[in-house]
């Protein structure tokens, strides 16, 4: 039997997860599930929580649903511990993207300044509940999807004495999904050689059935003139230049680095029209949890595809079932670096393949990284080292540079403008500044 504690348990994505876990209970028996949430998030976690107490009825197996507010009395006992939270809420992610947007800045949940600020309100939650995991459960694994994932879990598994944390992200299968359409093929056919970050991922190496065809797959990239986005971001498409010459697949994200200009644009117009992403969501959610009450509803609804993290808990329920198995196979996650990439530290974290094993994941090795992105990729890191440095500081002048070293931000002046009015903006959820 095993324990799984889903802290954020209200979000609109728990019914994904909770499905993952029935999928799979022939080869991993998850008895209890635990939701924790905070009392602001009361409506949602109860609806939540009968949802899934119908997805069970209706499978027939013997997992108990639970819901609580006291997150120290759902830890005792856990194996797995899966975070998905958004600490102030939606208010705060239309703060993050719409103040940079004023300014002229990409405002992004987890790129530029806005993904600074979901850092920074982040991390301090999230070392607490690492830090009670080593007392109450020190033997569970962290699974980590709050963003931005990959920073998120590096200052947790840096700055708490719990260590077994991996951070997860539907990008990689997002990626991997795309070349498998550009093939006609079924998504398992596909193997994705990546090199980075969380959302800074890039695609190295491209093998459909074992066979090399990332040549191939980089030409169908350009002929499509898409980007294969998930539903939060624009799909420009990428130019045969720069394709050609990088060699490999970038991921959706990088627009706001590629094409900085033109996403502006059309983000700019997007919230003139329709508001921001955020914005965006509140009506997703408002129509989902009004699909959730309906007592009828047995399943995951289809309309939860409107999220673009949808399918992000197949990387958890995959994750949970190799490590318990100990099943030594390949996933994509977030994790020590530990010599994959020779020109990072061991104890960077990088979004990486990694044998899963009992023990938790062994990263590949990769190598040295490519000359075209050896720059921006220790450009990136370095950047995600200052925005830890102040997560956990409360430092300003750290908070400062880590704005300014960012490649969305870059400006000195405006660097300060935009950590003044986010600071104040935010400072509610910032107890350390
Ligand atoms: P949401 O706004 O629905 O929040 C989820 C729940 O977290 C809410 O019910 C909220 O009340 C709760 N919460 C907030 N602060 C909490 C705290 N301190 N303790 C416990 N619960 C708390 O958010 P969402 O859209 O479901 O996204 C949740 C998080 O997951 C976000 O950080 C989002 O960026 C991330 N996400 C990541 C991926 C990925 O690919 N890694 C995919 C989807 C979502
Ligand atoms: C992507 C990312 C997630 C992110 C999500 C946003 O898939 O990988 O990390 O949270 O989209 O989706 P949303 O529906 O909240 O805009
Ligand atoms: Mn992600």
């Amino acid at each position: 039997t095993i324990k799984v504690v889903i802290i954020g348990g209200g979000s609109s994505y728990t019914p994904e997860i909770i499905e993952g876990f029935i999928e799979r209970y022939h080869n991993v028996r998850i008895t209890e599930i635990v939701l924790v949430d905070i009392p602001t998030g009361k409506a949602k976690l109860e609806t939540i929580a009968s949802l899934a107490k119908r997805m069970v009825k209706k499978s027939q197996l013997p997992i108990r649903i639970s819901y609580t507010f006291h997150r120290r009395e759902a830890l005792i006992g856990a194996d797995f511990v899966t975070t998905q939270i958004r600490v102030g809420g939606l208010e705060a992610r239309i703060k993050d993207e719409r103040i940079p947007l004023k300014h002229g800045f990409v405002g992004q949940e987890t790129n530029g300044a806005g993904g600074i600020f979901k850092a920074f309100r982040t991390i301090p939650i999230l070392l607490n509940i690492a830090s009670d995991m080593h007392e109450l459960c020190p033997d569970a694994w962290l699974i980590n999807f709050t963003n931005p994932a990959g920073i998120v879990t590096e200052a947790v598994i840096k700055h708490s004495p719990h260590k077994r944390v991996i951070g997860v992200c539907n990008i990689p299968f997002n990626m991997k999904s795309g070349i498998a359409k550009m093939f006609d093929c079924d998504v398992r056919d596909i193997e994705i050689e990546f090199v980075g970050m969380n959302h800074f991922i890039f695609g190295k190496t491209v093998w459909l059935h074992g066979e090399n065809v990332t040549d191939e797959a980089l030409k169908r990239l350009v002929e499509y003139n898409q980007s294969y986005s998930p539903a939060n971001i624009v799909s420009l498409g990428w130019s045969k230049p720069f394709i050609e010459s990088l060699k490999m697949v970038p991921n959706p994200y990088h627009q706001y680095y590629f094409q900085t200009k033109e996403v502006l644009e059309k983000d700019l117009q997007a919230f003139q029209d329709i508001g921001t992403r955020a914005e965006v969501v509140q009506q997703v959610e408002i129509n989902l949890f009004e699909t959730y009450q309906d007592t009828e509803l047995m399943e995951k609804p289809k309309e939860l595809e409107q999220r673009g993290g949808a399918y992000y808990s197949d990387a958890a329920c995959n994750l949970i079932e190799s490590i318990y198995t100990n099943k030594q196979d390949i996933q994509t996650v977030n994790t020590f670096n530990n010599g994959a990439i020779s020109d990072l530290k061991d104890d960077d974290v990088i979004e990486v393949n990694a044998v899963i094993t009992s023990e938790g994941p062994r990263p590949l090795t990769i190598g040295s990284l490519p000359n075209s992105i050896k720059g921006l990729i220790t450009k990136m890191k370095n950047m995600e080292h200052l925005v830890i440095q102040a997560a956990t500081t409360g430092d300003y002048n750290q908070a400062y540079l880590a704005l300014l070293m960012n490649p969305l931000v870059a400006n000195e002046k405006k660097a300060k403008t935009l950590l003044d009015e986010l600071l104040e903006a935010h400072k509610d959820y910032l107890p350390q500044f």
